[in-house]
């Protein structure tokens, strides 16, 4: 997988076709900044529309189901996102995780469906505050890797994993300097000690009230690979900014 950094939008349950809008300004941003990989997660809805409408930047599903069709009312697999012109496809973001109880085991059948399916995959994992607050933070996250990555020959190639604490989404909060940094740095060792060699080349996101102001700051840590961005992507402008600071920490 390319080592440039990766800035990914995740527009949750947000965006109408008159958003595409904002997809075709973040596509004519993205062209200024070769050396930053640029993606948005839409809703399943604007997916077809938006690969249509953009040419510079990864489209992507923020979930999908384990198996390829049948009688699962209101999911949408893997191999659905792909025909419907999807790259990539995010699996186990901690909304996932706890509005619908998703467990480590379905996260990781979803990650080896996707990437069987032939789509890259962006898999989350993090602590709740909580679990932070009693010190677990490093444990809770490694259980989440060790049961949620996907097994098998070669499939480092296609996956990145996004730290997102769950204290952190939405909030405004971000840890420190030096918790993001230890934290990525354990999942480094942890994707070595799995995938071997091929563990190194694993992008690894921050994600969690990520914006403009904060991009350059959290992009320039150790073993931060890029950002999964929620609210900041929705408008142009401000992702526009974020992507541009990924864009200075590459030539610094
Ligand atoms: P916010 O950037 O809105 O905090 O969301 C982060 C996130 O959950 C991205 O997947």
């Amino acid at each position: 997988m390319s080592n440039l950094p990766y800035i990914v939008g995740n527009w949750k349950m947000n965006g109408s076709r008159a958003m595409l809008a904002e997809a075709r300004a973040i596509d004519r941003a993205a062209a200024r900044f070769p050396k930053v990989q640029v993606a948005l997660a839409p809703p399943a809805t604007l997916i077809i529309a938006m690969r249509e409408a953009v040419q510079e930047i990864g489209v992507g599903g923020q979930d999908c189901h384990i198996e390829a069709s049948g009688a699962f009312t209101g999911d949408v697999s893997a191999v659905m996102l792909r025909d419907a012109g999807a790259d990539f496809t995010i699996v186990g973001h901690s909304e996932r995780r706890a509005l619908h109880g998703e467990s480590d085991a379905l996260v990781r059948a979803k990650a080896e469906a996707a990437q069987a399916a032939g789509l890259s995959v962006i898999l989350c994992v993090g602590e709740t505050e909580a679990q932070r607050d009693s010190g677990k933070a490093e444990d809770v996250v490694a259980g989440q890797l060790d049961g949620s990555l996907p097994r098998g020959d070669e499939v480092a190639a296609g996956l990145a994993v996004a730290y997102e604490p769950v204290w952190a989404i939405g909030t405004g909060r971000v840890p420190s300097v030096k918790d993001v940094r230890a934290m990525h740095k354990a999942i480094r060792t942890q994707l070595i000690t799995i995938y071997g060699e091929a563990g190194s080349e694993v992008r690894i996101l921050y994600g969690g009230s990520v914006n403009a102001k904060n991009a350059a700051k959290l992009l320039a840590i150790d073993e931060v690979g890029g950002a999964l961005v929620g609210g900041a992507s929705l408008v142009a402008e401000g992702f526009t900014a974020i992507i541009g600071a990924a864009g200075q920490s590459e030539e610094a």
